[in-house]
């Protein structure tokens, strides 16, 4: 543990390492052990000063909710959490018969919910209590303050942010003026992949998948503009950058203490504040524009999200960080979840033939051959694609934890006392899998959403199926991403017929994954088209 410690805090200054030889007239070698010494010794000083045993009121309440056995000093159950957490935490949740779960993930006690009787209460009956976030010293620098949408705390400023999302950005209404841009985005995918079929050649369909969500994103956030300037690249990159800050069981999230710590959270923070410079010059020069343009904002027309926020900037006492960090957020929380979904339903639907044919005649029956696309009138009418996505969004959640949520007042929850500052992690890729309300729970069965298509959604409404979350935190992207999904997906299958390239023929698709700010394939999905 204190080896992987080091070498994610010595990685995180690896960039300052010929500076430091410069500096002291060493070689870059003897710079980089002196590095690793030093972070070492920190380490050790600053686990040991987070670790020391609390008896605070909080961890004596906390310390009578079950939790499994096993917990070691320091590093507490983080040992019992493998490489794909969801699985462990559900795992961890049976073995011990345990829907509500207390894990020490380092120095922080974690809730785990596992039970859709725990997420009623949690997310439903008290979503008021446990509807804030935890703070973290990674989405403060990225996400100025934080004062974004997905990090911001439970209060007045997160309520008015929220609401500008769900009423001015994201609305079905504002999605629907994204449809020709849409429309754009998918037929320039169209084109790449027809080239790609003249020439029999395989596609990268992930990256492909992950360029439109990309795209479909900055054609929201800053208009028409953006290929022009090329500025999509740069989007793409910082976007990952970041994502790889604030994804998944960091040594923050374990440590956050650490961060107090002067010399170390120097160090740590640097990419990010570098990360964060970038962006600021990026988003900074787009809002100069665009604020100069002058252009009003009408929200029955295209008007991109950077002229609605300049526009709303005065009624709602906005900063200009305050515009960035809700653009960041568009990036962080609606590009690769988007394209992880789009990429699972296309393995999903080569594994399986018969399903596969079955959505091709659906879609195919509705567009008149000859069509060079299928139209969103026309998607709005395809039951069996609402299913295959609705099923592809159970099997694999893109973020099969949600996003933690941290409790704001103490709480009774089962009998048990959560005290106020807890963090809560909801594992609602096991509710979506639970067996006993699930029928074949492992098993791709879209036509499952056909027979109960009344009560089952995902809009928060049934707590076995939470791929956007639900209450007061439930994901505002909900109609944005559906609508690309549905006319990306119609048209990869009414367009062409797949095959998978002739090396993969034999062993089939590479179902590993991996676990970061989504869950994805480790694999690229390549595969061959052939024009319909
Ligand atoms: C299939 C695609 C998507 C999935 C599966 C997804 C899923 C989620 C989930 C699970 C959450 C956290 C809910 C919770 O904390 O309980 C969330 C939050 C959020 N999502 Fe999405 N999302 C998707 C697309 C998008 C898009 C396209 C956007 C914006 C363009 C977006 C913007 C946000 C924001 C701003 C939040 C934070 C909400 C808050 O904290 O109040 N998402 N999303």
């Amino acid at each position: 543990m204190l080896q992987m410690l080091v070498a994610l805090l010595t990685d995180s200054i690896n960039y300052q390492k010929h500076a430091l030889a410069l500096a002291v007239g060493i070689t870059v070698s003897h710079a980089h052990l002196l590095t690793k010494i030093v972070c070492t010794l920190v380490l050790v000083v600053a686990i040991y000063r987070c670790a020391t045993k609390s008896t605070t009121r909080a961890s004596k309440l906390l310390d009578k909710l079950p939790s499994p056995p096993g917990r070691l000093p320091v590093i507490g159950h983080t040992h019992l959490v493998g490489s794909l957490p969801h699985i462990s935490l559900r795992d961890l949740a049976t073995k011990h018969g345990s829907n509500l779960m207390l894990l020490h993930l380092g120095s922080v006690p974690t809730l785990i919910v596992s039970s859709s009787r725990a997420v009623q209460a949690i997310l439903r009956t008290h979503d008021h209590v446990f509807a804030s976030r935890p703070y973290s010293v990674v989405s403060d620098i990225l996400f100025y303050g934080p004062s974004d949408i997905l990090f911001s705390p439970y209060g007045e400023y997160w309520r008015q942010v929220k609401k500008i999302a769900t009423m001015h950005l994201l609305s079905v209404k504002k999605v629907r003026s994204y449809r020709l841009a849409c429309q754009q985005e998918v037929q320039l995918v169209m084109a790449k992949i027809a080239d790609a079929a003249t020439a029999h050649t395989a596609v990268d369909l992930s990256e492909l998948l992950n360029y439109f969500s990309n795209d479909m994103i900055c054609h929201a956030v800053c208009g028409n503009m953006f290929r022009q300037e090329g500025h999509y690249h740069l989007f793409r990159q910082l976007a990952e950058a970041s994502s790889v800050l604030i994804s998944g069981f960091n040594l923050e999230s374990y440590f956050p203490r650490m961060a107090r710590v002067a010399a170390i959270g120097r160090l740590l923070y640097g990419k990010a504040r570098h990360i964060n410079h970038r962006w600021n010059q990026l988003l900074d020069k787009l809002i100069d524009d665009h604020a100069s343009n002058n252009t009003s904002y009408n929200s029955d027309e295209e008007s991109d999200f950077i002229n609605v926020l300049l526009s709303l900037q005065h009624e709602y006492n906005f900063t200009r960080d305050n515009i960035k960090a809700i653009l960041v957020d568009m990036f962080e929380a609606g590009t690769d979840t988007s394209s992880v979904v789009m990429e699972y339903a296309m393995v999903e639907l080569m594994q399986k033939p018969h399903l596969m044919a079955k959505l091709q005649t659906e879609v195919r029956s509705m567009v008149p051959k000859g069509e060079e696309m299928v139209s969103e009138e026309q998607v709005g009418r395809m039951s069996f694609l609402e299913a295959v996505v609705k099923e592809t969004l159970r099997l694999h959640p893109a973020a099969p934890l949600l996003a933690p949520h941290l409790s704001m007042a103490d709480c009774d929850i089962e009998g048990y006392t959560i005290p106020s500052g807890t963090r809560v992690v909801v594992n609602a890729w096991a509710l979506a899998r639970d067996p006993n309300y699930w029928e074949n729970a492992d098993e791709f069965v879209p036509e499952r959403f056909i027979v109960d298509v009344i009560t089952t959604d995902y809009k928060g409404n049934d707590l076995n199926f939470l791929p956007f979350g639900a209450g007061r935190r439930i994901c505002p992207g909900i109609n944005f991403a559906i609508a690309n999904i549905h006319m990306m997906l119609a048209n990869l299958v009414y367009r062409f017929d797949w095959e998978l390239p002739a090396d993969k023929a034999d062993v089939g698709i590479d179902n590993k994954e991996t676990f970061g700010i989504t869950l994805h394939r480790k694999e690229k999905l390549l595969l061959l088209p052939r024009c319909y």
